[in-house]
């Protein structure tokens, strides 16, 4: 055939796709996840096959890990006792709670990590929404809701949180907290802001591993996070949460929301984060599990499509594995180097 173009050519070996290969997820791109709870030991989340929640020591180990494998970040999520909640989230604003102990722990014994603290009342309350209700309690409530944020975003930060995530959906909470962390002096704790949140399936696996379930029949928790539906509303989020002083913007869940991760690249140039929530980390387990899918190429495949439409950072619960295996195989080239080289230059090395 006469086919002066040959796409084939780019992808003849190895060496060559690697140099033609566009987009490469590396650890730096990386968040962990992180549960703990008040406990004294480790333990498993059904359905999140790998995840623990983890004690205060065996969190502080792991962070120190995650740190030395090169993953610049952790988004620490507590689990608070049943008996600790109410209806109105008042644990969060007791200082010295789970959340605010482990901070300043990490931030001691790790301080190269970047702490990143969910701003939400969900861990907190005993209804499992986000916020407070209102009287009837027919609604989450926004304005009292987003005062309440501003107290946990500022107790978070002064706990030693680099970056405060509000992650509730209440309008007008990004710029009330910038306020409240700049009038306590916090002038340099960053707000990620949960900006385009949907009101998604996925977050299963989380809510069982905090407990946060919410109840049939009750408020809908689509009464505020977004319509799975809206493209351009989620445009209108980001832009809003950028005019009110966010540092960074999240879309979540993102492998199924890949076309809003592209859209908000290019609406704006703040730093993009997408979240790899648990229902995805969930069913590529559950898939390899049954034999059904490869399991390492599925997850490289799901973070290399999340990067490629346009995230520059990605919350995954894959993080310190993918570290892991860069550093082996790091590792094993390098020792291959090492020998090769020391038949040529006898006493190097
Ligand atoms: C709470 C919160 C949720 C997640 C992160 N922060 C759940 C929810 O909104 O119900 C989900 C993360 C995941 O599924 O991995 N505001």
């Amino acid at each position: 055939m006469n086919l002066p173009v040959r796409l084939r050519r780019l992808r003849q070996s190895s060496a060559i796709r690697r140099l033609v290969r566009e987009t490469q997820v590396t650890p730096a791109d990386l968040i962990q996840p992180l549960f703990v709870h008040d406990a004294s030991e480790n333990a498993p989340i059904a359905s999140l096959p790998g995840v623990v929640r983890h004690t205060v020591d065996s969190l502080l180990v792991v962070c120190r890990e995650l740190a030395e494998l090169g993953i610049p970040g952790v988004a620490i999520f507590p689990v608070i006792l049943p008996e600790r909640k109410d209806s109105l989230g008042s644990h969060g604003l007791a200082e010295d709670n789970l959340l605010y102990h482990i901070v300043r722990r990490v931030k001691a014994e790790v301080p190269e990590l970047a702490i990143i603290t969910d701003v939400a009342l969900d861990p907190y309350t005993n209804h499992g929404h986000d916020g407070v209700l209102t009287e009837d309690g027919s609604q989450v409530a926004n304005d009292e809701t987003v005062k309440l944020l501003c107290r946990l975003a500022v107790n978070e930060a002064r706990a030693g949180a680099d970056i405060v995530a509000p992650s509730d959906m209440m309008d007008g909470r990004v710029a009330a907290i910038r306020a409240a962390l700049d009038a306590e002096g916090f002038t340099n704790t960053m707000i990620l802001s949960y900006a385009a949140k949907f009101a998604s399936a996925y977050y299963g696996p989380f809510r069982d591993a905090v407990g946060s379930k919410v109840g049939k029949g009750a408020i809908s928790k689509a009464s505020y996070q977004m319509d799975p539906a809206n493209a351009r509303e989620a445009i209108r989020e980001v832009l809003l949460d950028e005019a009110e002083g966010a540092d960074v913007v999240m879309v979540k869940p993102a492998g199924a929301y890949l076309d809003v991760i592209r859209s908000v690249r290019e609406a704006t140039r703040l730093p993009v984060a997408a979240y790899q929530v648990s229902g995805e980390y969930a069913q590529i387990h559950a898939a390899a599990q049954l034999g059904w899918l490869d399991y390492e190429s599925t997850r490289d495949e799901a973070l290399l499509a999340i990067k490629r439409s346009g995230a520059d950072m990605i919350l995954t619960y894959f993080a310190k594995e993918v570290a892991e295996e860069k550093m082996r195989k790091a590792k094993g080239e390098k020792s291959k180097t090492l020998r090769g080289s020391a038949s040529c230059c006898p006493g190097l090395g």
